[in-house]
């Protein structure tokens, strides 16, 4: 017998499966080569493997204490004292959570009411806008430059009174482009003279080319006073599915985000904690991470110069952007299919960081990837 249930209206009408999902799977039925969702196909150092396996093996298999390992907590302080000069107190200040995407999401319940503004900036990373929506709050997009740089102008004039955070993401998903110095300063004085939070994400700090430092906004008095500061081991790592991640906020931010972290997850896996606070202790891995991407992005950037894909900058992360242009005019999304069906690549539109879609002839590839899967993919992208 079938009895009525209550009208179940979306929360997130606008929400259907992502793209990351869709050409994931796509690749998968036609066996393409996945440089679409952001995975390397690559192990993690086992060394990693044998630390959380040790964790297990010594009992570290219980409840952890809520707002992480203190272990952990102590090294990824001391990792941002030393990066980046900013003191934060591992007991109050650092909280380890389930993947970044947690972190931020905790950040934004923690800040946001309904009815407030929060700036995002467009192409932007799935997560946010939603976000903010299941706050009550409202997104309101200012879109980057041709080149992906941050318009601050732009930012500046989107500020209301109701405006109450910023979100940023250097290195950028899906650009590739960093925040620099001025870009920092620029954002330290809009966010001081207006009152704002800040959400930094930060998740590719360690993945920056060409010999130049991450700015982090830890690094900005004015910022670090008033931001969520969030990185996930999963990127640093090579270990995405684990989802863990930090957030670093002064004490009266953290208190807050505490509060909604404790009712939303309460604690992170206890071995894997343990395991990533052992490893953490020896520097080079993370240290090492912007030479091993930066070889693995000449190397894929001189396959692609013999195509004609145009590329784009790729200053840190691991996505390379291409405008095709030249090799197809079709849309974005139907491009990126018609890759994945035909050739035998998968990428992701750049039009699916958009609230908006604008078609601009540009897809995205990940790099993250063994050498030999990049030459697979390069030698069908040759062909085209
Ligand atoms: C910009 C950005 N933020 C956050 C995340 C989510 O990180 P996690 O897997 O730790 O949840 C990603 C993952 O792709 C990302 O690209």
């Amino acid at each position: 017998m079938f009895t009525a249930i209550p009208p179940l209206e979306s929360r997130l009408p606008k929400v259907g499966t992502t793209i990351f999902t869709v050409m994931s799977a796509l690749a998968a039925e036609h066996d393409a080569v996945n440089l679409g969702q952001g995975f390397p196909d690559f192990d993690c150092d086992p060394k990693l493997v044998d630390a959380v396996v040790g964790a297990m093996r010594q009992g570290l298999n219980q409840y952890p204490p809520m707002p992480g390992a203190a272990a952990l907590r102590e090294v990824i302080a001391e990792k941002i004292g030393r990066l980046y000069g900013a003191e934060y107190d591992p007991a109050t200040e650092v909280t380890v959570a389930a993947g970044a995407t947690q972190a931020i999401f905790t950040a934004v319940l923690a800040i946001v009411r309904p009815g407030d503004e929060v700036i995002v900036l467009e192409p932007v990373y799935d997560s946010y806008i939603p976000n903010i929506e299941l706050a009550g709050g409202k997104a309101v997009t200012v879109p980057m430059t041709a080149d992906f740089r941050v318009p601050w102008h732009a930012v500046r004039a989107a500020v209301t009174p109701r405006t109450r955070a910023i979100m940023i993401n250097s290195p950028h998903n899906p650009s590739g482009t960093i925040l620099r110095d001025t870009d920092m300063r620029a954002l330290e004085a809009i966010a001081v003279e207006a009152n704002l939070f800040v959400i930094s994400d930060e998740v590719y700090e360690h993945m920056v080319f060409d010999g130049e430092p991450h700015r982090s906004a830890s690094s900005y008095p004015g910022l670090a006073q008033r931001s969520f500061v969030i990185s996930s081991f999963g990127k640093t790592f090579h270990v995405t599915g684990w989802k863990v991640a930090y957030c670093a906020a002064p004490e009266p931010l953290s208190l807050e985000f505490r509060k909604v972290h404790q009712f939303n997850v309460f604690t992170v896996n206890t071995p894997v904690q343990h395991g990533l606070a052992a490893y953490m202790r020896d520097p080079a891995p993370y240290l090492g991470l912007s030479a091993f991407y930066q070889r693995k992005r000449d190397l894929f950037r001189a396959g692609l110069a013999g195509t004609r894909f145009r590329l784009l900058p790729c200053e840190g992360t691991y996505f390379q952007v291409v405008d095709y242009s030249a090799v197809s005019s079709l849309g974005e999304a139907e491009f990126s299919r018609w890759l994945t069906t035909e050739v035998g690549v998968a990428a992701i539109p750049l039009s699916a960081f958009s609230e908006q879609p604008v078609d601009r002839g540009l897809v995205r590839f990940c790099f993250a990837k063994k050498d030999e899967t990049l030459g697979l993919a390069l030698s069908r992208l040759s062909k085209l």
